[in-house]
């Protein structure tokens, strides 16, 4: 068996077992390893600045005028000097003013018992998706999409046209959406230290008609909030059965075989960058051939 299937097996393992264990059981003992984690890197004496950051970011391909949308684990990068602020600015520096830099700005559905509805909003709900993007996310000038799951968060060069119309979508990763432009605008995608469990892009496929799964909710009606301003929206999410049978690791041997990404140390761990256009063609491609990240059978 080679590398590539025997670390594919272990994380499916992994998320296998996550389904038996509780979620406050997992968050507690997560909080357990990241400490641990975090103390390691810092007794290590390694401290990883912008510089290291840039020449892997370089080597990886990064140019100015990039689109790029990056998913990210601070702690697993090593010790960062000055922590998120350094990746944030290690990224904007090499694309550049031309370029555009994204982040998730992922949010988990917040129901408020007196309007009877979800709410959204865009300046103060918090992302889940990690420490760098609460950090970009709170950055001057970034803009945030009006999603209530699957928001995401821009700088640079055509920041406000990549966000816009978030709240319109049919899904949130459909192809008239933010989701769709960057793979109309061939961003790069960066998995700075995670895996294709994070890599949300798995998803744009799902917006093709002819797509086998039913992965969306009925729509639901959520109230967004922007700057004082109210409007009721409807959003669709992922169905938890959809959540709980998929594999996106599997995606992991395709991405290799198809030479949609390339992976580079960086720190303490492993950078993984993908073409998302040629990515989105080769799981459409896949998705014709019935090969999805959902398990064969289930409609
Ligand atoms: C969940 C996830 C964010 C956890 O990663 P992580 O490295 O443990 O956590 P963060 O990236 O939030 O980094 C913060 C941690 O880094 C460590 N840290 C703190 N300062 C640091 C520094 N200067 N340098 C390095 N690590 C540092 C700490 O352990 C900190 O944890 P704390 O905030 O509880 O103290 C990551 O595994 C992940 O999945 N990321 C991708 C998310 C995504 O894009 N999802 C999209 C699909 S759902």
């Amino acid at each position: 068996m080679g590398k590539i299937e025997k670390s594919r097996q272990a994380r499916s393992f992994k998320e296998r077992a996550k389904k038996y264990i509780p979620l406050s059981i997992q968050k507690r003992l997560y909080s357990i390893i990241k400490k641990a984690r975090h103390i390691k890197n810092i007794k290590s004496g390694r401290v990883i600045t912008k510089k290291h950051l840039q020449n892997a970011f370089r080597q990886a391909g990064l140019k100015s005028g990039n689109i790029v949308l990056v998913h990210s684990s601070l702690g697993r990068i090593g010790h960062v000097e000055n922590g998120p602020e350094t990746v944030i600015d290690a990224l904007l520096e090499i694309i550049g003013k031309s370029g555009l830099l994204v982040m998730p700005g992922f949010s988990a559905l917040n129901y408020d018992k007196k309007r009877n509805m979800y709410v959204f909003d865009v300046q103060d709900t918090p992302t889940y998706t990690g420490a760098i993007p609460e950090a970009f996310r709170k950055r001057n000038g970034v803009k945030r999409s009006m999603s209530p799951t699957h928001s995401l968060c821009a700088f640079g060069k055509n920041a406000g046209k990549l966000i816009e119309g978030h709240d319109k979508v049919d899904n949130p990763f459909a192809m008239n959406g933010p989701f769709g432009k960057l793979y109309r605008w061939k961003a790069k995608i960066m998995l700075l230290g995670v895996d294709h469990l994070a890599n949300s892009s798995l998803h744009i496929v799902e917006d093709k008609p002819y797509f086998p799964v039913k992965v969306f909710t009925e729509k639901f009606r959520v109230l967004m909030k922007d700057n004082g301003k109210e409007k009721i929206i409807e959003a669709r999410r992922h169905t938890d059965h959809s959540r709980k049978t998929r594999d996106p690791n599997i995606m992991e041997k395709y991405c290799l075989r198809h030479k949609a990404m390339k992976i580079l140390k960086i720190g303490n761990t492993e950078l993984r960058v993908i073409d998302i256009k040629k990515f989105v063609d080769m799981m459409d491609g896949l998705c014709k051939r019935g090969i999805t990240i959902y398990p064969a059978g289930i409609k």
